[in-house]
């Protein structure tokens, strides 16, 4: 009943049904759950749809970008501060974990937080006790934790920028959003959804998506995901006079910045500062390097085969770049 009212999760592909489903049962349990996934996948919204199914939907839903959250103000934001803590706290503050009480808070980019942060997170995990900064006493709260990240938490806990014990705390469960190019069929059902949602949003006519758009859809690789694929969508059905949209700018555009900063402007010696000879070079190989798999990509519509072939270059040695520039594409011999 919420899912339909407050939270609408659009993917029919088994791939995503199956994260529905994980989602459902996640909701019934009352435990941390760590959510991974590239940006644009869906992160939050699964976070807002395990909160509204859960037995916790009457309480709050406090999102927090621990990104955006200064290194000094970290924790009074988080676990609130006592009156006269710091020259600013001119009044007492029950922080973002006080007011998610009886709720969910939500830690987005949790590998950003600081070290100390860190610590005061996993106390709190831990035995669901936390002080204010600036003193008072213990307190307690019935807070359910849910965090996201898009880095690599194993990796990043392996080289000690983020600490195990926490990590082991937090992903108890743990869900991945799936890669929009690894659903197959969504894209076109987003999009579709997406112009629907806009018709209503603006009060115009509606419009629809050409073949050609369509096809563009489909095989595009969406390294941005369904927040890169409803920005297009939003910009074409507002900027297009045609009732029937063939995505035709937003093509030209993708691929002008798949080719990249370098190869358009030149690489111009001054902007390497003063890295020496060797840093430099290797600078201008990476960055010749990513320019050219994207544009290769861009070409081949996200087929990684096919741009290894435009390449001239063998499948598993692109393959091999591809991931190294975090670049995406599709695989089919995953498929
Ligand atoms: N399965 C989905 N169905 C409908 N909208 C979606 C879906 N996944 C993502 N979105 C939308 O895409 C945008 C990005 O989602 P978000 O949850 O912010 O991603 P992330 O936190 O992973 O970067 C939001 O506008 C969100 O509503
Ligand atoms: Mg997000």
């Amino acid at each position: 009943m919420e899912l339909h009212t407050r939270i609408n999760l659009i993917g029919s592909s088994p791939r995503f049904q199956a994260v529905v489903a994980q989602i459902h049962r996640m909701a019934r349990l009352d435990a941390s759950v760590l959510i991974a996934g590239e940006t644009g996948t869906g992160k939050e919204l699964a976070a807002r749809a395990i909160h509204y199914l859960s037995g916790r939907s009457d309480k709050p839903f406090v999102p927090v970008n621990c990104g955006a959250l200064s290194d000094s103000l970290v924790e009074s934001e988080l676990f609130g501060h006592e009156r006269g803590a710091f020259t600013d706290a001119k009044t007492a503050s029950a922080g973002l974990i006080g007011e998610a009480a009886g709720g969910t808070l939500f830690l987005d980019e949790v590998d950003t937080l600081s070290g100390k942060a860190q610590a005061s997170l996993l106390r709190f995990l831990q035995d669901r006790t936390y002080r204010r900064v600036g003193g008072g006493g213990l307190r307690q709260v019935d807070v359910r934790v849910l965090v996201a990240s898009n880095a690599d938490l194993d990796e990043l806990a392996r080289t000690r920028q983020f600490r195990k014990d926490l990590l082991y705390r937090l992903n108890v469960l743990s869900l991945r959003m799936p890669a929009l190019r690894e659903r197959q069929g969504d894209a076109e059902e987003l999009a579709q959804a997406t112009l629907q949602r806009l018709s209503h949003q603006y009060r115009l006519p509606s419009k629809c998506l050409h073949a050609d758009g369509l096809d563009f859809i489909r095989r595009y690789a969406w390294p941005g995901n369904v927040r890169e694929l409803e920005n297009v969508i939003h910009r074409e059905y507002l900027m297009s006079d045609d009732p029937q949209l063939c995505l035709h700018d937003s093509r030209q555009q993708l691929l002008a910045e798949a080719v990249g900063p370098a190869m358009t402007d030149g690489m111009r010696i001054q902007d390497f500062g003063d890295a020496g000879f060797r840093d430099a070079k290797a600078q201008a190989v990476a960055e010749f390097e990513r320019s050219y798999v994207r544009e290769m990509l861009a070409r081949a519509d996200g087929n990684i085969s096919q741009a290894a072939r435009l390449s001239q270059q063998d499948r598993s040695a692109f393959g091999k770049l591809v991931r190294k520039y975090r670049l995406g594409g599709t695989d089919e011999r995953a498929a």
